[in-house]
């Protein structure tokens, strides 16, 4: 999987080199600047889940990978303008070195450059990423339309982030098996995963803006409430009858550095920190619940550890490891 992962990263820069040196600059930016690699590292191990010797994932697979991972960098250049954020996986965002002009057309070239390798791995592959690309876009409106709308409810909230998010690591997934030529009711069960794990994903992404420090993100913390995103611990707060009154007058277009920091504080003595764990952890138990007819593979193993720890780093604030309200 290591070796596999290095495969995708040397793929990554052949693939977004241009013409121009600048071009291949702007485009390179996140690819160098690091990232998690879950969406390409679900392609691979997606792909293996029926194979007990976890042989070196195929080429096609690795491209099936970065075409995913393309489109999140992509779409991460586009977020960064929309939320106006300065920093992304530790570095200066595009937008801010750059200017919104060319980060916008750089984030459309790495669109581009993935369209392309979707197209060489067939037209299946390229409807589906074609399709994701849509519900991303369709999941960035709906939340654009609820910007600093403290009556957000949830139903919305999870609309949203199903599109935003779950749509694009559903597909990682399904793509790597269907690369990977897996049985249908195997590229099933991954799709079911990567769906479940993208909205527990985006639940503790959510609860990091609140209880995390920039450091530890590596993009600013507290962002969310600056750009009018009530994401689901905030609206929980809201709906509590003590902290909802003195939370919602702080949220504004106009809200200021100390404003934010006072509503995190809210939202972190509220339960709305808990409720959401406790939402996440029950989409990692979904997503873990699709693996349970596989054999025990290295790629079985690999995803089932991500559903199991995907939880940790926003429940360790709290002194947990697994979250269920239940123990508490
Ligand atoms: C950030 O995704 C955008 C969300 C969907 C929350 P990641 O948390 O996977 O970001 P990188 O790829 O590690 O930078
Ligand atoms: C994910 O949402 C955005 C994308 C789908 C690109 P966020 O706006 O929460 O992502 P971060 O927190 O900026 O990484
Ligand atoms: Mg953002
Ligand atoms: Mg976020």
């Amino acid at each position: 999987m290591e070796d596999d992962l290095k495969r995708v990263e040397d793929e990554l820069l052949r693939t977004v080199a241009a013409e121009g040196d600048f071009l291949t600059e702007v485009a390179s930016h996140l690819i160098l600047a690091g990232g998690k690699r879950v969406r390409p590292g679900f392609s691979i191990a997606a792909s293996s889940v029926l194979d007990p010797e976890g042989h070196p994932a195929s080429l096609s697979v690795i491209r099936g990978g970065c075409a995913v991972e393309l489109v999140h960098i992509g779409s991460l250049y586009h977020d960064d303008v929309m939320d106006d954020a300065t920093t992304r996986r530790s570095v200066k965002s595009v937008n801010a070195q750059w200017g919104n002009l060319r980060a916008i057309l750089a984030g459309d070239y790495l669109l581009g450059r993935s369209s392309e390798i979707a197209a060489d791995l067939g037209t299946e592959v390229a409807g589906i990423l074609a399709t994701t690309i849509t519900e991303l876009c369709e999941g960035q409106i709906l939340e654009l339309e609820s910007a600093y709308s403290t009556d957000r409810s949830i139903d919305a909230y999870e609309r949203s982030i199903s599109g935003k998010t779950a749509s694009l690591l559903a597909t990682a997934c399904r793509i790597g098996a269907i690369v990977g030529d897996l049985p249908r009711p195997a590229v099933e069960a991954m799709t079911e995963f990567g769906k479940a794990y993208g909205m527990a994903f985006q639940v503790v992404d959510d609860i990091l803006d609140i209880i995390a420090t920039d450091e530890q993100l590596g993009k600013p913390a507290g962002n969310d409430l600056v750009e009018g995103i009530y994401t689901m611990p905030v609206i929980h707060t809201l709906a509590d009858p003590n902290l909802g009154p003195q939370l919602r007058p702080l949220l504004t277009a106009d809200i200021t550095p100390a404003d934010r920091d006072r509503a995190r504080e809210l939202v972190r003595e509220s339960d709305g920190v808990t409720v959401a764990l406790d939402v996440a952890q029950s989409w990692a138990d979904k997503a873990a619940a699709t693996l349970t007819d596989l054999p025990d593979t290295p790629g079985a193993r690999a995803l089932r550890a991500a559903a199991d720890h995907l939880i940790e780093r926003a429940a360790a604030p709290l002194g947990r490891k697994r979250f269920s309200r239940k123990a508490r």
